[in-house]
């Protein structure tokens, strides 16, 4: 496409693929919202004050319908928008048509190369000589990341008149994102800065973008407040059971003997990639960690099995590796659909949107109920940000949404279910010690959050969730060393592999800890 910004009659920006699809997109629209009682519920609620009028908000997440319904909400309450995909193959075209007809500014159409990409991002966070937006809407991190490295361009050339290079990477997307910054420099050499400072703040969509926040709050290098909103109870997840309820046999690797446990208590058998090689018809990586599916491996498996990853990025299965095989041939079967065919074998696999999110890339992503709980969490996220943003309650650090803010989120949809909810007596409230109008559980409370015992005290280690310090738990269970440790449905937290305080393991054993660290068993 030809990289150039068009306008609405109204003068709204937009770079979409087809406006004639717009009309399409309404009528799916129309049908998305009324399976997303929560971002209705939202715009009946705070519609009529208006709370982001005056706000700018740059988003950077799938431009889906059901984006489209967050979006129109976001705007329903006030807000100016700018948007971007998050994710090359992700946009729905008529979705994004018919966003930029009716309500925001758009840049994001499906097929984008990265070069496209990267420019629609920059678009997204045009805001004019006003300087960038005010709130952001992230999935993976990417908006957040080029403001952290332009600051950082942007301070290092004001030191030493240095620009970034390029070819310092051998990643050839971040290469792309150090030739927009360098390349903004010399024309405007304070651009992420001021943006930085105009900035309230950033709600994070998923997993692999709640880690990267965390590990630069760990570093002390995060620009601005952040809510995670990855991580309220009522984001749902679950591709196993979804599989396993399709009639798959699902097979899981792990690397963490907790999640392991928990799946074989599902029912799922817990094997490495090695043993399945051979047998498995389909693989799905969703780790949000590097190198899975390396090449050697898919040279093993058998011929048209399907290799493809619902994880954040495209480094999950090895594209370079498969693309620079020697005498390795694709065959496009249709797009985002490849058939890879070995030489030596005249085998092939059949990978999916090139190695990137296939649910997304090949289908449209969640169901709208399911998207309209995540959605909700954000609408209420960039609210509070957005409310607080002269107190100072939020410092540049990850916060987690309130559990009664959770728990409003899980009542606005149940209705739709045809759920009817138990009302607490005030006897029975007093018994158990919650409110009657709640919150119902302590903030710790879910079915998988996972406490990160940093053992090595190392400041960037992979802080998830909670990070607890070892000398807390040693303190309170007289023991030495503690190693893994995952917090149950009860929020009890179970640990596992003791061992001495230099690290050394003693040998394996669990160990069960209530959340204030007093040991319940053994
Ligand atoms: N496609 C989508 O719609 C979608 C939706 C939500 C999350 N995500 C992405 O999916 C990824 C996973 O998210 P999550 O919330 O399930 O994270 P998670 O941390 O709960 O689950 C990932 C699991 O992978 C395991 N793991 C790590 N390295 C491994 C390895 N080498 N081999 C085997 N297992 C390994 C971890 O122990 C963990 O249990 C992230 O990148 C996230 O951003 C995608």
């Amino acid at each position: 496409m030809a990289l150039s910004v068009d306008k609405t009659s109204g003068g709204r920006e937009y770079k979409v693929k087809d406006m004639s699809q717009a009309d399409f997109g309404r009528l799916e629209i129309d049908l998305a919202e009324v399976e997303m009682p929560g971002l209705m519920a939202c715009r009946t609620e705070f519609g009529p004050s208006q709370p982001f009028k005056g706000a700018k908000i740059t988003g950077s997440l799938h431009m889906t319908i059901q984006t489209a319904v967050l979006i129109e909400t976001l705007t329903a309450l006030g807000a100016e928008v700018r948007w971007c995909s998050c994710n090359i193959f992700s946009t729905q075209d008529h979705a994004a048509a018919v966003i930029a007809r009716d309500s925001a500014s758009v840049f994001a159409w499906k097929g984008e190369t990265l070069q496209e990409y990267w420019w629609c991002t920059e678009k997204s966070l045009d805001w004019g000589s006003g300087g960038g937006p005010d709130l952001i809407v992230d999935d993976g991190g990417d908006v957040t990341m080029l403001i952290h490295e332009g600051v950082k361009a942007e301070e290092a050339y004001e030191k030493t008149g240095k620009v970034p290079d390029p070819t310092s990477s051998d990643n050839a997307e971040f290469q792309i994102v150090l030739t927009i910054i360098k390349d903004g420099l010399a024309a405007n050499p304070k651009k992420y800065t001021k943006m930085k400072e105009r900035l309230v703040g950033v709600s994070e969509e998923t997993t692999t973008g709640v880690k990267r926040l965390y590990q630069m709050q760990a570093n002390g290098t995060l620009l601005f407040p952040a809510i995670n909103v990855n991580d309220s109870v009522t984001k749902s997840k679950g591709c196993a059971s979804a599989l396993k309820q399709a009639g798959a046999r699902v097979i899981v690797t792990e690397i963490d003997p907790i999640c392991a446990l928990q799946a074989l208590m599902e029912g799922l058998q817990v094997l490495t990639l090695e043993d399945v090689l051979p047998t498995a018809d389909i693989f799905v990586t969703t780790t949000g960690n590097k190198d899975i599916i390396m090449v050697d491996h898919m040279k093993k498996m058998k011929n048209n099995a399907i290799v493809c990853n619902i994880g954040h990025f495209d480094n999950e299965i090895d594209m370079l590796g498969l693309e620079n095989h020697p005498g390795v041939k694709r065959i496009t079967i249709k797009p985002q659909t490849d058939r890879w065919v070995f030489p030596d074998t005249k085998t092939g696999i059949i990978v999916l949107a090139e190695g990137r999110l296939m649910n997304l890339g090949c289908a449209t992503g969640h169901p709208s109920f399911v998207m309209s709980c995540s959605f909700t969490n954000q609408v209420i996220a960039q609210l509070e940000l957005w409310k607080e943003k002269s107190s100072g309650k939020y410092e540049k650090k990850v916060y987690v949404l309130p559990k009664h803010l959770d728990e409003k989120v899980a009542a606005l949809h149940l209705g739709k279910l045809g759920a009817k909810l138990t009302k607490l007596t005030k006897d029975q409230a007093d018994y158990i010690s919650v409110p009657i109008e709640g919150p119902y559980k302590p903030p710790h409370y879910r079915s998988s959050r996972v406490y990160v015992i940093d053992t090595q005290k190392n400041p960037k280690a992979p802080s998830l969730y909670k990070v607890v310090q070892p000398e807390d738990i040693i303190k309170k269970t007289g023991l030495a060393y503690l190693h893994t440790s995952h917090c149950l449905a009860s929020g009890d937290i179970m640990i596992s592999c003791l061992g001495d305080k230099d690290g050394n393991a003693e040998g394996s054993g669990f160990l069960l800890l209530d959340s204030e660290f007093n040991i319940k068993g053994r």
